[in-house]
């Protein structure tokens, strides 16, 4: 298949548009400060923001990660008048082929409870329920 988007790492000035794609898609939990997550992702070579762009539109974005043990994608968004056209799908493989290219061989990413109707989405690109708990707890002082 062809691939639709120009896909590039995110640059600082990027930082404001990719918040309003994150807004406008709904992929931005109000309880953390998209700000302080780009700035975590940005700070050394284990993680980024890949974003897809169409034309000098900003349409789709993924944050990549490994943490020494999986590959993680995080804030996977399509902006709503793009959806359903195969841009997920494509702003996905991009953040498969750049953990590959990192060694990972396995890829986990997390969906909220209020969001289940995604599930659809990443079953038909191959993930699976893993069928774990996952838990969380918040380590700051
Ligand atoms: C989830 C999201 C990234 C999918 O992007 P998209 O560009 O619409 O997806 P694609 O067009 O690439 O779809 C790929 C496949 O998934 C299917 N699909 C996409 N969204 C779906 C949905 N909500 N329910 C069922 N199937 C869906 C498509 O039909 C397509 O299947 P096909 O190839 O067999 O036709 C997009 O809907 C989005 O940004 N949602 C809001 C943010 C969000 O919830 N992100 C995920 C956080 S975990």
């Amino acid at each position: 298949m062809q691939n639709t988007l120009r896909v590039r790492e995110i640059e600082d000035s990027d930082i404001e548009a990719v918040i309003a794609l994150w807004h406008k898609s709904g992929v931005a939990p109000s309880w953390n400060p998209p700000e302080r997550d780009i700035v975590f992702a940005l700070r050394d070579t284990h993680s980024t923001i890949l974003l897809g762009e169409a034309g000098d539109q900003l349409i789709a974005s993924a944050m990549v990660g490994e943490d020494g043990h999986r590959g993680w994608v995080y804030y996977v968004a399509v902006d709503p008048e793009h959806q359903k056209s195969g841009l997920g799908r494509e702003i996905m493989q991009a953040a498969e082929n750049w953990l590959v290219a990192r060694g990972c061989w396995k890829v986990q990413l997390l969906i909220r409870a209020s969001n289940q109707g995604v599930k659809n989405f990443y079953e038909s690109i191959g993930y699976k329920d893993t069928e774990t708990v996952c838990m969380k707890n918040v380590v700051e002082n």
